[in-house]
C-alpha cells in the first residue's frame, strides 16, 4: 500500500474563510487587542448556541478552567490568606482519564485532585466511584468533570451524588463543545463551566476558551480576574490578585468566524465515526461507546479498544513503548506505528491521571474501592478495577480530521485491519 502523499490528521483545524473576515475586520478597525467587537460578537454567539446567559472570551480552555476552580474555592473556603490558593489543602475530586489541563487548575489553587476512576459506557467519571469516594472523604465538596473525546458523561448520575453531598461541579466541556445531553448543551450542567477553542478542537481560534454561566456575579468576577483584577479607579488600582486571561480581538475573530461551521463540522466527525464501525466489523475491537438514549457526542475523536483476547504483548516505560508481533494479534502502539508509517496520526488514549509521574502520590479511588491499595492490578473485563488504565493500555485515538475524504478512511481502515493479520 502507498504512503498518504498528504499527512492525514488526528484532528487539524477547518478554515472557511470567514475567520480572515473579521481577522482583516480588526485589522481595519485597528483593534489589535484584547477588546473589541470580534470579542463581543463570540461571547454572544456561543452563550446563544449554548443556552447561557454569560459567555466570558478567555485567552485558553485552561484558563477558563482556572478561574472556574478559583471561583469554586472562594464560594466554598472564602476568601484565601495572602499568598495561598482557595483550595488550601482541600480535596477535590477529579477526572482521571483526561487531558492534564482539566485537573492542574487543583493545584494551582493548591488543592489536592483525588482521582476517580473510569467507567466503560462513556469513558469518564464513574458514578459508582464517585459515591465510594464521597463514603471515603466525606468532606469533599468539588468535583471537576470532564466529557471526553466529546462524549457526555452521565451527567444525571453524577450531579445526583454531587447535590447529595452538597458538592459543587466544575464542567470541562473543552473537547464537548456542541454535544449534548437530554437535548441540553454540554458546558451548562456545571456550577461553572469551560470550553477550549485549541487548535485541534471542534472548532478552534488557535487558541482562546470560554468560561459560561448563568450567574452575572461570576461572569463579572471572570472579567475583573482575567484583565489582571484592576478596580475602578483611574489608575491602576489592584485589591485581588489578577491575571492577563482575556482573549485577543484577533483569536476572537477566528472564533466568530468559526461559529456558523460547528454543526457542519460535528456532522463530518459523526460520518467518521459511523464510517469507522461499519469499516471495523468483524474485527475483535469497539469504539468508544456512548449512552445513545441520552446523548448525542460532537464526535470529536474516533476511538478504538482492542479486544483483551486480541491483544499481542506491549509494555509501556515513562517514555518508550515495546510490543511483540504476533498473528491474528496487535495493540495499540503497532496500530500507531503502522499508521504513521503511511503517514496518517493517530494518538494513544489519554494517560490516565493517577498514573502521571506528577500525580502518582495522589488518592485513586475506584469502583471497587481505594485503586492505590491494589496497586498496579488492573484485571481486564467488566469487573475490572483501574478501568482507565486497561482503556489507555487497550485503546487508541484514530484519526479523525474531519477534512479525511472517504477513500482516505477506508484505506486508514484497511491498515488497521492489515494489523490484525
Ligand atoms: C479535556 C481538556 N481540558 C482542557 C483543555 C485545555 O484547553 P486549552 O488547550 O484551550 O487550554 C483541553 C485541551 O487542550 C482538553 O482536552
Amino acid at each position: 500500500m502507498e504512503k498518504f502523499e498528504k499527512k492525514i490528521w488526528l484532528s487539524s483545524p477547518t478554515m472557511h474563510g470567514d475567520e480572515l473576515k473579521w481577522v482583516t475586520d480588526a485589522f481595519d478597525k485597528n483593534w489589535i487587542t484584547t477588546a473589541g467587537e470580534n470579542v463581543n460578537e463570540c461571547e454572544k454567539l456561543v452563550a446563544e448556541y449554548v443556552g447561557c446567559k454569560y459567555a466570558v472570551a478567555l485567552s485558553c480552555g485552561t484558563a477558563s478552567l482556572h478561574l472556574a476552580v478559583k471561583l469554586a474555592g472562594e464560594k466554598l473556603y472564602g476568601q484565601p490568606k495572602p499568598n495561598q490558593g482557595t483550595l488550601q489543602g482541600h480535596k477535590v475530586f477529579c477526572s482521571d482519564m483526561t487531558f492534564d489541563a482539566t485537573v492542574n487548575p487543583v493545584a494551582y489553587e493548591d488543592g489536592e485532585a483525588v482521582f476517580i476512576d473510569t467507567e466503560r459506557d462513556t469513558w469518564n467519571m464513574d458514578p459508582v466511584a464517585l459515591e465510594k469516594a464521597f463514603e471515603i472523604y466525606p468532606d469533599v465538596k468539588l468535583v471537576v468533570l470532564v466529557h471526553l473525546y466529546g462524549t457526555p458523561a452521565k451527567i444525571d448520575e453524577i450531579k445526583a451524588i454531587c447535590d447529595k453531598h452538597g458538592a459543587l461541579i466544575v464542567e470541562d466541556a473543552a473537547e464537548s463543545f456542541g454535544a449534548t445531553y437530554k437535548g441540553k448543551q454540554t458546558g451548562t450542567f456545571g456550577d461553572y463551566n469551560a470550553i477550549s477553542f485549541n487548535g485541534n478542537k471542534i472548532i478552534t481560534g488557535s487558541s482562546g476558551g470560554m468560561f459560561l454561566t448563568d450567574s452575572q456575579e461570576d461572569a463579572e468576577k471572570v472579567r475583573k480576574w482575567s484583565t489582571q483584577s484592576r478596580e475602578a479607579a483611574p489608575w491602576y488600582q489592584h485589591e485581588e490578585i489578577g491575571y492577563n486571561y482575556r482573549i485577543s480581538n484577533i483569536v476572537a475573530g477566528i472564533v466568530r468566524g468559526q461559529m456558523p461551521y460547528l454543526e457542519e463540522h460535528i456532522a463530518q466527525k459523526k460520518a467518521i465515526y459511523m464510517r469507522y464501525k461499519e469499516g471495523l466489523k468483524g474485527l475483535p475491537v469497539t469504539m468508544n461507546p456512548y449512552d445513545e438514549n441520552n446523548s448525542e457526542p460532537n464526535f470529536w475523536l474516533s476511538c478504538m479498544l482492542i479486544n483483551e483476547d486480541a491483544m499481542c504483548k506491549q509494555v509501556r516505560g515513562e517514555q518508550d513503548a515495546l510490543y511483540i508481533s504476533e498473528k491474528g494479534k496487535t495493540c495499540p502502539t503497532e496500530i500507531l506505528e503502522t499508521l504513521a508509517k503511511y503517514n496518517a496520526e493517530g494518538r494513544p488514549i489519554w494517560k490516565p491521571m493517577h498514573a502521571q509521574p506528577i500525580y502518582r502520590m495522589n488518592p485513586f479511588i475506584t469502583a471497587n474501592g481505594n485503586g492505590r491499595a491494589r496497586s498496579n492490578a488492573y484485571i481486564a473485563g467488566n469487573g475490572a478495577h483501574d478501568v482507565g488504565n486497561d482503556i489507555f493500555r487497550r485503546g487508541l485515538c484514530l484519526p479523525s480530521d474531519n477534512k479525511m475524504t472517504a477513500e482516505e478512511q477506508d484505506r486508514v481502515i484497511e491498515i488497521i485491519r492489515s494489523c490484525f493479520e
